[in-house]
């Protein structure tokens, strides 16, 4: 069977893109937030994964307001990047995983998850950054297989349904006749809010608690109503749902998980930025 090794997070604004294009890495407005990748690379280039499942959000590229699935996975063989321009300007298409993709839509249909499966799917910054941040020389190691949760359009899945179909994402991984190495990536958050009066809010005692709680006490965060997620965390901070989902699916690989590292820098463009490493246990 295959072995769910840990899991990643990281906040994916367009402008990393742009940093990383122009190599600013050292910058003084970067680096404090750059410098929270090298000790997960080492890890990831001890562990070597082979797969990734990557819950994020898209922005309006390939769902747009007019059709919005809670949630949608990739089962296409490459995802190209299609996103709005301020990022990397070329990118190579990234390889998908058919097989693990068609396993967990028949896995999560099965328990009763209504999925839209993607046998074509366009990948904006959320889906490419953090593979860029994770490995950012040469070509992409990992295959990815991209499961796309609605933060973007209310009426958004609620904390507690997402927690639950990152555990069902989780148990099908662990169950998945492979003997592929797979970690799932989260991308989004930390709180941010881009528009309206509260342009620029940021939380960052909510932040912090929510990361302890991922180490300690996953589901402290599924007592929140998602318009509760937006109060205390801003209207694009409910991305921060793309990790619940992530610590989901690492209890179906034991009952604790190892923080190898975090990083919590504030701001990069409007956003509270996270970066964090759980190995399962
Ligand atoms: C920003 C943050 C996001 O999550 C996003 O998708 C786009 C922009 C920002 O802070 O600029
Ligand atoms: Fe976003």
């Amino acid at each position: 069977m295959a072995t769910l090794i840990g899991g990643l997070g990281t906040s994916h604004i367009p402008a990393i893109g742009g940093a990383i294009h122009k190599g600013l890495q050292q910058d003084p407005y970067w680096k404090p937030f750059f410098d929270g990748f090298p000790p997960i690379r080492e890890w990831l280039g001890r562990e070597k994964p082979d797969v990734v499942v990557m819950f994020y959000n898209d922005h309006g590229l390939n769902f747009f307001l007019d059709k919005m699935p809670t949630f949608a996975i990739g089962a296409a063989a490459e995802y190209h990047n299609a996103d709005e321009g301020w990022g990397i300007p070329t990118l190579p298409p990234f390889k998908g995983e058919p097989a693990l993709s068609w396993h967990l839509i028949d896995a999560l249909v099965e328990k009763e998850f209504d999925i839209v499966s993607c046998q074509e799917m366009l990948v904006d910054h959320a889906c490419t950054l953090p593979l860029k941040l994770f490995w950012p020389d040469g070509d992409c190691p990992v295959s990815v297989v991209p499961v796309c949760i609605n933060t973007v359009q209310f009426p958004l899945p609620k904390a507690s349904r997402v927690y639950a179909m990152g555990k069902a994402v989780g148990e099908a991984i662990c169950n998945w006749d492979s003997d592929k190495k797979v970690a799932v990536i989260a991308s989004g958050g930390l709180s941010h809010q881009l528009d309206g009066e509260r342009a620029g809010f940021i939380n960052k005692a909510f932040d912090l608690q929510f990361l302890d709680s991922l180490e300690s006490n996953p589901e402290w965060a599924t007592q929140f109503s998602s318009h509760e997620i937006v109060e205390k965390a801003g209207t694009q901070g409910v991305e921060l749902l793309q990790w619940l989902a992530m610590r989901g699916a690492l209890t179906a690989a034991g009952p604790r998980v190892r923080r190898l590292h975090t990083n919590y820098h504030i701001p990069i463009s409007n956003t509270a930025t996270a970066v964090m490493a759980l190995e399962a246990a």
